[in-house]
């Protein structure tokens, strides 16, 4: 039997940004937050490097702020920047007051016997301003806000719950647009419940499980992106998929991450031959933006028609190295790789989505009472290419002010009246689960292959082909059978992949991580990519 559930708040995702919303709120809100999997499910558990912010008295704003915009492709929209970065320090003040171990500098103690805490550095960074906690921030930061989300008796945290549609009035045919919540599965009865919410929030992260090789966990498959886009939400920039320079290259090693902070504690990258090559593309050689080091690395595999490159960090001290990066230490270690005295086979995959939901500074979208945060989020902040560990500063950022948009209007917002259940009279259980199989490969592989880090206009076609095909079935698919956790997902990454696809058709340029190779050059005018379902193809 389906469930009927009420709440203040719904923030379906329990990454950084739902969490960070969710301790934004008061005591006496009622919250849901909803986790597909166990609640560590997504990508901010496995996040390694850190979270930039403004914190060194030798660092600046305005300093971080131009080195966001010129790694951003002139596409950054500097309000959102100037407002992201100017509230940095507030955002870490408010995670070390969480609890979060950040690393500690005991290099430099200070008169009153406190530590500072360790900054590194990134790609695009002129500046150490990287707080960390070792090469394992995410589940520092993640673990620290769990815990006080476990105190608190106003939010309820229920895993293995799959969004599957938003629910607003426009689909229950009422008047108006607003959102009242959402249709989910609950992954241990079968059934799908649903909760009406006076507010809702998706911070359902990226969609890089679009490729075929990626550092994202399974569940990266832009539902949220595609749950506002059905309910009617603008899109914009999706074409910027962000490819990570360096993971590793093992056969046993799937989706792991060579953090980009051994590059800026020097961790050089060579060819297999020994022989540096950055230099030769960008005069910062490692530390150039992630798109430029990523596209020379797959120029350089490509020209000596070689599997991976490497990136060594064994000339600096062995306890320095285990001591900065425990983590990558110990997983190359269990490959046979001594980062200590070897380099480490890397190869770029997908890692990132930058565009995603249009929002405002609150974390507003289009659909009233429907919020967007953290990667789900298209706020103006990433550009053609978001700068590293500006994304999990996003998360906090955006979370604390759409939560206090949200305490603004609380009183004046009713909670929804009773909301239909779900209609599963019509549906019956799959007896072809190969097809989604088949389907999800399918659409990974090509977009790897057609919508990678170099693009024609010519595979952009080929893929647009197939993914409208896919839709087609998966539609049919969708129509007659249960929903289960992959049919949803496919169909969200499916349907993300199609604007994925549109976005990079409709730009006529190369800029940041878009490269195609028919627009090899980047026109002056900077234009965002928007795409409105509103709007008929
Ligand atoms: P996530 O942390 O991905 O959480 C998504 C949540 O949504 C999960 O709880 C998931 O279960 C839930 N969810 C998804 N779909 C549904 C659904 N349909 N129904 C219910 N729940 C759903 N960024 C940095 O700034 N610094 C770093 O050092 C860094 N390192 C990284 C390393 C790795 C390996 C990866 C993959 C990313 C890294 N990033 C880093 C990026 C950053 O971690 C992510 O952008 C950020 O954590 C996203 O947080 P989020 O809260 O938006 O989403
Ligand atoms: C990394 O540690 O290299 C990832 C940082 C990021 O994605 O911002």
């Amino acid at each position: 039997m389906t469930q009927q559930f009420q709440h203040d708040v719904l923030v379906i995702g329990s990454g950084a940004a739902g969490l960070s919303l969710a301790l934004n709120l008061p005591s006496d809100v009622r919250v849901a937050v909803l986790s597909k999997g166990d609640l560590h499910n997504g990508s901010t558990f496995w996040a390694q490097g850190g979270v930039a912010a403004v914190l060194d008295d030798t660092d600046t704003v305005q300093s971080h702020v131009e080195d966001t915009l010129n790694a951003g492709g002139g596409l950054c929209h500097e309000d959102a920047v100037r407002f992201t970065v100017e509230h940095s320090r507030e955002a870490i003040e408010w995670l070390i007051a969480q609890g979060v171990p950040f690393t500690r500098d005991d290099s430099s103690e200070h008169d009153d016997g406190h530590f500072e805490y360790h900054l590194t550095r990134e790609g695009g960074h002129s500046h150490r301003r990287i707080i960390h906690a070792a090469d394992a921030t995410g589940a520092a930061i993640f673990t620290a806000l769990l815990e006080q989300a476990r105190q608190r008796p106003n939010i309820e945290l229920l895993e293995q719950r799959v969004a599957v549609d938003l629910i607003t009035e426009r689909r229950l045919g009422l008047s108006g647009d607003r959102c009242l919540g959402a249709y989910v599965l609950d992954r241990r009865s079968g059934e799908v419940d649903t909760f009406g919410a006076r507010f809702t929030i998706v911070a359902t992260g990226g969609a890089a499980k679009v490729y075929l090789y990626t550092s994202n966990p399974d569940g990266a498959c832009g539902d949220g992106i595609a749950m506002a886009w059905r309910a009617g939400c603008r899109v914009a920039n999706l074409e910027f998929n962000q490819f990570h320079p360096t993971c590793l290259y093992h056969p046993q090693a799937k989706s792991f991450l060579v953090t980009e902070a051994l590059r800026g504690e020097g961790a050089i990258l060579k060819l297999p031959n020994g022989d540096r090559f950055m230099p030769r593309f960008d005069p910062r050689g490692e530390l150039a933006p992630r798109d430029i080091v990523a596209r020379a690395i797959d120029h350089e595999m490509k020209r000596l028609g070689v599997d991976c490159v490497y990136l060594d960090i064994s000339h600096k001290p062995a306890e320095f190295v285990k001591a900065h990066f425990p983590t990558v230490y110990e997983r190359c270690l269990t490959f046979g790789i001594d980062i200590t005295r070897q380099p480490i086979p890397v190869v770029p995959a997908a890692h990132y989505t930058c565009g995603g939901v249009m929002v405002d500074q609150q974390g507003r979208t289009d659909v009233p009472g429907l919020y967007a945060i953290g990667e789900t989020s298209f706020t103006g902040l990433h550009g053609a290419n978001r700068m590293a560990s500006n994304s999990l500063l996003e998360c906090f950022v955006y979370g604390r002010s759409a939560a206090a948009d949200i305490i603004a209007q609380l009183p004046s917002t009713p909670m929804p009246e009773q909301l239909p259940r779900w209609d599963a009279s019509q549906v019956t259980d799959s007896d072809e689960d190969v097809i989604i199989a088949h389907n999800w490969d399918e659409l990974r592989r090509f977009m790897w292959d057609y919508v990678g880090i170099v693009r024609t206009t010519k595979r952009l076609q080929r893929a647009q082909h197939r993914v409208r095909l896919l839709l087609d079935e998966i539609d049919e698919f969708y129509s007659n059978y249960k929903v289960s956790r992959d049919l949803i997902e496919l169909r969200n990454l499916a349907q993300v992949a199609e604007l994925m696809i549109r976005s990079a058709m409709e730009r006529k340029e190369s800029r940041g991580l878009h490269y195609t190779l028919d627009y090899p050059l980047m026109l002056d005018e900077a234009v965002d990519t928007v795409l409105d379902p509103n709007t008929a193809v």
